[in-house]
């Protein structure tokens, strides 16, 4: 099992990263991802919004167990407090007790909020890094016209990474601009929804694919988007024997013309 490395900010982040959401057994999930975070995997995704904040307590409970410098720790919030810098603040100091931390890796807006401008809501977010609760931050779900107006509001901060659903199975939003416009920017792609739920592991194409390297389905899917550039899947999974299918995505590479024939899916 080789790990491969992609680039958030300044730091080396494992190719692939862990989601949060929706998890059924938190006890289960802590042997999976403590697995995970033995075995070469150092990036987790959570949100405040995830479980009302049990997610960022799991999360703080691995941070406990591995070491705050041996994990990089991407939290979310939510677009309503974007509209005050009080508002802001109180929300990331509320997370960051929930994770037992004094500061997290990445912050991200989860998703625009419709009632402000992207100026505005930038700048009362960037209040996060400049207080030195966030090292780095960025966005979750803006388009590209949304992304670069973000850029170019910002005072002081610059973003490093947008987090977009993006799978084999749902891939032109990214591939159409996003991954160019990202790609010139020096800004990282965390992709979400990256297995479908697991439903990429059905797909024929993927599978005779799958069976030409002799890998399964959900390696296959997850190796076409760490072929992508900075893209750096972020698949949840509290089944240690997923996250061990998981471990086994990275650290080869498909031909170029098999690349395309999954590009056409
Ligand atoms: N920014 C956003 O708006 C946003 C939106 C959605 C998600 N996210 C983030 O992205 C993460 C991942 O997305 P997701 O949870 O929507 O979907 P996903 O990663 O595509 O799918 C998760 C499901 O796939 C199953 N799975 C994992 N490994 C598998 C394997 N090897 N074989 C078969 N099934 C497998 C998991 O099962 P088990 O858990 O039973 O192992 C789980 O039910 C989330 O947890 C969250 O952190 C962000």
């Amino acid at each position: 099992m080789s790990v491969e490395w992609k680039i958030i900010g300044d730091d080396k982040v494992s190719a692939i990263g862990l989601g949060t959401w929706a998890i059924r057994n938190y006890d289960q999930a802590y042997n999976a991802y403590l697995y995970a975070l033995t075995n070469g995997i150092n990036n987790i995704d959570t949100a405040e919004m995830y479980d009302s904040g049990r997610a960022e307590e799991f999360v703080g409970r691995l941070v406990h167990a591995v070491g705050r410098d041996n994990i990089f720790i991407t939290t979310k919030i939510l677009p309503d407090r974007l509209i005050d810098k009080d508002l802001v603040l109180k929300a990331g100091r509320a997370a960051l007790k929930r994770l037992g931390v004094d500061y997290v890796d990445l912050y991200l807006i989860h998703w625009p909020n419709r009632n402000l401008s992207i100026e505005e809501q930038v700048r009362n977010f960037e209040i996060l890094a400049k207080e030195g609760l966030t090292r780095y931050i960025g966005v979750s779900n803006f388009n590209v016209y949304e992304l670069d107006k973000a850029i170019h509001s910002l005072a002081r901060e610059r973003i490093v990474a947008v987090q977009l659903h993006y799978s084999i199975l749902h891939k032109s939003e990214v591939e159409n601009e996003m991954l160019d416009y990202c790609r010139r920017n020096n800004i990282a792609i965390q992709a979400y929804t990256p297995l479908e739920r697991g439903a990429v592991a059905g797909h024929p194409v993927v599978k005779q694919v799958a069976d030409k390297y002799g890998k399964t389905p959900i390696q296959v899917a997850l190796n076409y988007l760490i072929s992508q550039g900075n893209v750096i899947p972020i698949p949840k999974a509290e089944k240690i024997e997923h996250v061990k299918e998981i471990l086994g995505s990275m650290g080869w590479r498909m031909d170029v013309k098999d690349l395309e024939i999954l590009r056409g899916i």
